[in-house]
């Protein structure tokens, strides 16, 4: 299969509703979209992607109006996280509408929806008029895809378009929020931080990840994630890094916001925590293009209250990407 890229949102749109697979923008990372209602189609989707079908998919939706399209209901809190928080880098799961294919979920009964920022992501969604299932546009198991060419790099042969655009704003994926209760429970950090939800949503709770009840809450926790080919490491203290006698041989790659150590051979120094959230996932493919052996990644505190949400889902990728190592004190 030839994998077209596009900069026409209705050519894409009618691939889309051809039951057909395109990667398009959104401001958090690319997604994979493919009609929700299609088994066909979503088998296809997680074929292209090497997805585990037990990690359901989020569902992209043009407006607030367009829910009845993926949900079989819109609960109260629902509606009030998706007035305060939408458009925008949020994830709400709600109930399933009888419509949604089974593989979408993964078998369960609620859906999480999404009405993303981006201008494009929002024509798109419109000129399609359907409900579109979109998981990040990247091989499962890689760093999520911020720009249409890492996409491309993963997925060129696997799908039918890329709808062409400039790169991710955000960088990080949505912030995933529980709203079938009656108090708003964040599955996975975004931007959209917990501190965030709290000051509108007091009692709302961060999910531990270790509950009993993690296989039913949030699958997608299980997977391993977002790790490239080097070892990864995080760094609170750069200045005093320094490599082990045994590992001098070894190339070095480095992202944070201080200077690096002096001896990587690969480095990105991002200007601020919104620059190194918008870069990571292309840092991350970087280093592994140039071979690095280890990824040192610098954890940073968020500067302001406004920054904390961005900075905690930031530490989340990173230990994710590190496999979910222990921090070191170094
Ligand atoms: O920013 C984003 O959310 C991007 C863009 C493309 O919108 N999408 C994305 O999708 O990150 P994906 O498939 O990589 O991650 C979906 C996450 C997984 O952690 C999955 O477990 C969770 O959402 N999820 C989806 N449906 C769920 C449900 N019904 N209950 C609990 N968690 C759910
Ligand atoms: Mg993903």
């Amino acid at each position: 299969m030839q994998t077209k890229i596009l900069d026409c949102v209705e050519d894409a749109a009618a691939i889309l509703r051809c039951g057909g697979l395109v990667a398009f923008p959104t401001e958090t990372v690319f997604g994979l979209g493919a009609d929700a209602r299609s088994e066909a189609a979503i088998k296809r989707l997680f074929g292209a992607k090497g997805r585990p079908s037990d990690n359901p998919l989020i569902v992209h939706l043009a407006d607030f109006d367009q829910w009845p399209l993926a949900a079989r209901a819109m609960t109260e809190l629902g509606r009030r996280v998706l007035d305060h928080f939408a458009p925008g880098p949020i994830t709400v799961i709600l109930p399933k509408a009888e419509s949604i294919c089974q593989s979408v979920t993964a078998g369960l009964d609620t859906v999480g929806i999404r009405i993303p920022a981006s201008d494009l992501a929002r024509q798109l969604l419109r000129a399609a008029a359907i409900p579109i299932a979109a998981p990040s546009a990247n091989l499962s198991g890689r760093p999520s895809g911020t720009t249409w060419a890492s996409v491309l790099e993963d997925l060129d042969g696997r799908i039918d378009a890329i709808l062409r655009a400039d790169s991710a704003q955000v960088g990080l994926e949505s912030s995933v929020v529980d709203c079938t209760g009656s108090v708003p429970i964040l599955l996975r950090p975004g931007s959209v931080g917990l501190e965030e939800l709290r000051r509108h949503f007091p009692t709302a709770t961060a999910f531990d990840g270790v509950s009993s009840s993690t296989s039913a809450v949030s699958p997608g926790i299980r997977h391993p994630h977002y790790q490239p080919r080097a070892k990864v490491r995080l760094v609170t203290n750069v200045e005093s890094w320094s490599p082990a006698e045994a590992e001098l041989e070894l190339k070095f790659a480095y992202a944070g916001i201080d200077a690096p150590p002096a001896r990587t051979n690969y480095c990105e120094r991002f200007a601020d925590l919104a620059a190194y959230a918008r870069g990571f996932y292309e840092f991350l493919r970087a280093a592994d293009r140039g071979g690095a052996d280890v990824v040192l990644l610098q954890v940073v505190a968020a500067a302001t209250a406004e920054q904390a949400g961005l900075a905690a889902a930031l530490f989340d990728r990173q230990r994710r990407a590190a496999g979910n190592c222990e921090i070191p004190s170094a």
